[in-house]
This record gives C-alpha cells, structure tokens and sequence, in this order.
C-alpha cells in the first residue's frame, strides 16, 4: 500500500494501460451474469402512457437522465486519453456519471493527468468519480480527488487480477483499515467497488461496518481480467480461475441481503435493457457499464455507442411500460422469479 513508484515501475504501469485495451478487445465475455435466470412477467394491464414514463433519477445530489453509469476503465496514455474524452462525450450526451480509469499512472505525472482532467472539462456540470486502489494513501486520494474535481470517489478491489499478473501485488492485509481511513477523511462519498468477479455477502456486511455507503458489486459475467491477464502475460498460469467469481445477479442478491440500505451499482457484464430493468426490479440503486460500451466505441465508433445507448434506454422505456411502471422508483416494487442455478443459490443465502 502506497509503495513509492520506482522510474521502471511507473513505465510498466503506462504501457499495462494500452495493453489491457488491446487485449480487452481479444478476450470475450464468455460466462454468464446470472441475469438469464432472473424473469420478469408480463403485465397485460400497465394502466401507464408511454409518454408518461421517466427514467428520471438523482444521484450524488444531482439531476440525471437515467440510473446509468460508465463505470471506470481507462487514462494515463494518448490512446486511452482519446477513449476518455468520447467517454465523456457520451456520458455529457445521456447525462449519466462516468468514473474515470485508476489515476495512480496520473498522481505524479502532469501529462498522464491531462488524460483525465479533460473528462472534468468535457463534463463541466455532471458527475464525475475518480478512481484509485482501495489501498491507497489518502494524499494519493486528495489528489485524485482534486485532479478532476470529482463528485465521489471509486476504490477498486482487483485482487484477482492483482494475482493473475506477473507483476502484480501480492500484499492484501490493511484494506478493510485503509478503507476505513479513507472514508473518514474523505469529503467526498466513498464507492468500493470490485472489478469483474463480484462482491460477496459477508464482504458487503464488512464494508457497511466500516461505514461504507455506495457499492458497485461488478460480478462475473462481462469483462474478465484472467483472461485479459492470460493473454497478456504467459508467467502466471490462472487458467484455473476462468470460472471464479460471483455473478452479478447473485451479487446484487448477496449485497441487498448484506443491507437494506447500502446504495447498490451493479455492473459486471451488463450490456441489454432487460438486464437493466431485472437489476432495478431485484432493488440496485444504479446500473453501470463497463466492456460492453467500450468494446462498441472501439470496434465500432462513437457514433455507434451513441446508437446502442439511444437503444438502451428505449428498451428500458419500453420494458418499464410492460412491467406497468411509470418511474425508477416503482421498478423496485415489481416482483421477480428466479430459476435455474441463481434460484438455487439465492435460496441457501
Ligand atoms: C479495459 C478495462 C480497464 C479497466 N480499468 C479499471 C480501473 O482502472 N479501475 C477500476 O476500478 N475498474 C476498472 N475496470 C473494471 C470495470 O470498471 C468494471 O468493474 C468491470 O469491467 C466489470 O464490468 P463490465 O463487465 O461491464 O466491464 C476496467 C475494465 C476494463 C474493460
């Protein structure tokens, strides 16, 4: 925790950057979420107008068009720096929040800095979220704070990809106490957040003790950081782990158990209307996108992620009409099944 960086390990840090993209792209998501198993009826009576309906919501004190978020992936490099900016285009568009990718590669480097800063420019009146290790030093945390004036900061816990890289840290004791420390000093809310293999219950229940308010569970099921790692380094063999985790659905259903009031993201593989809908009716507080918007952007262009998010929310609408719900808030009222291996599970929660 809070290692001073030495001129090699900061370089290695820049270039891991553009090669998590790159091998972002080659792996696909290829387990699943757990969403499948969740069913939504049909309400043949919705006593709504489709003009009626709002997807409406306030978050972190202000006004957004919709319960999304682009969720943190990337900064530090020209390349990424470019992705950021039609990130934040996008998230300026919807008017949804975006967090911006670890700033660790920015704290001491004004250049790399600039890659993010630009996402506060292009987003002068929405919401902005820095994003650092759970385990850094709370002046690295000021700073990241500062660096993009954020609204709210994302800790990331990444163990699993931290083990699957060569290079990667293997010292995990501390981060429940630094976690703690932070979220007592910060002057901005706190979001812990897992980074693709989901949040269990007794770690919801542990983080809630530590005074923790907001959680993003990114379960299983969309990106996948063995696989990236896999085909990024060939030192640490992890193919073992292709089946870890927790999937979202199962997540969200562990987290809400943990507490009634946590503000629950859920994220992890995210990438249909329905899927949104389930995780608002099974009672998240927001819905974050991660790989599946970036992958459009990348393979397709800023004009097509565009075109999937106008999708999206049209499919949101629309289900909202079929499910007889004229706001975020009723969603939370509509009843769910679950079947299959997430109803299993559910059961011995
Ligand atoms: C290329 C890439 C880089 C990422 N970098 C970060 C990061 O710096 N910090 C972080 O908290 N999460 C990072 N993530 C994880 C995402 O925020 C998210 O938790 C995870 O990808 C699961 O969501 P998804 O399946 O929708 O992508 C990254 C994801 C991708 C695809």
């Amino acid at each position: 925790m809070g290692v001073v960086q030495t001129e090699d390990q900061k370089a290695a840090r820049i270039k891991r950057k553009d090669e998590h993209l790159k091998y972002f792209l080659m792996s696909r998501p290829s387990r699943s979420n757990g969403f499948t198993d969740v069913v939504l009826q049909n309400n043949s009576l919705p006593d709504v107008d489709y003009n009626e309906i709002s997807t409406e919501y306030v978050f972190l004190n202000k006004y957004i068009d919709s319960p999304l978020m682009i969720n943190a992936m990337t900064g530090g490099t020209e390349y990424s720096g470019e992705i950021n900016r039609k990130l934040a285009r996008l998230a300026v568009k919807f008017n949804i929040p975006i967090a911006v990718g670890s700033q660790t590669v920015a704290i001491n480097d004004p250049e790399a800095a600039d890659t993010f800063i630009k996402v506060r420019e292009i987003n002068k009146d929405g919401i902005v979220i820095a994003n650092l290790s759970a385990g850094s030093d709370i002046d690295d945390v000021y700073k990241a704070i500062d660096m993009i004036d954020a609204d709210a900061v994302q800790l990331h816990l990444n163990v699993v990809q931290e083990m699957c890289m060569a290079e990667g840290d293997r010292y995990f004791r501390g981060v429940l106490d630094n976690i703690r420390k932070i979220k007592a000093l910060s002057e901005v809310p706190i979001i812990v957040k897992e980074t693709g293999y989901g949040m269990s219950y007794r770690t919801v229940v542990k983080l809630y003790e530590a005074g923790i308010r907001y959680v993003d569970v990114s379960g299983r099921g969309g990106t996948d950081f063995v696989s990236i790692e896999s085909l990024r380094n060939i030192e640490v063999d992890c193919s073992f782990l292709k089946e870890w985790g927790i999937p979202t659905a199962l997540s969200l259903l562990e987290s809400r158990k943990a507490s009634s009031d946590m503000f629950i993201i859920c994220s992890g593989g995210i990438s249909k209307a329905e899927e949104v809908v389930k995780a608002l009716c099974m009672d998240a507080d927001m819905v974050a996108l991660g790989g599946t918007i970036l992958r459009i952007l990348l393979e397709q262009g800023y004009d097509a992620a565009e075109k999937y998010m106008e999708e999206l929310l049209y499919g949101i609408r629309m289900l909202m009409l079929l499910l007889g719900t004229r706001d975020i808030f009723e969603l939370k009222n509509v009843p769910y099944l679950l079947k299959g291996e997430i109803g299993e599970l559910a059961r011995s929660l």
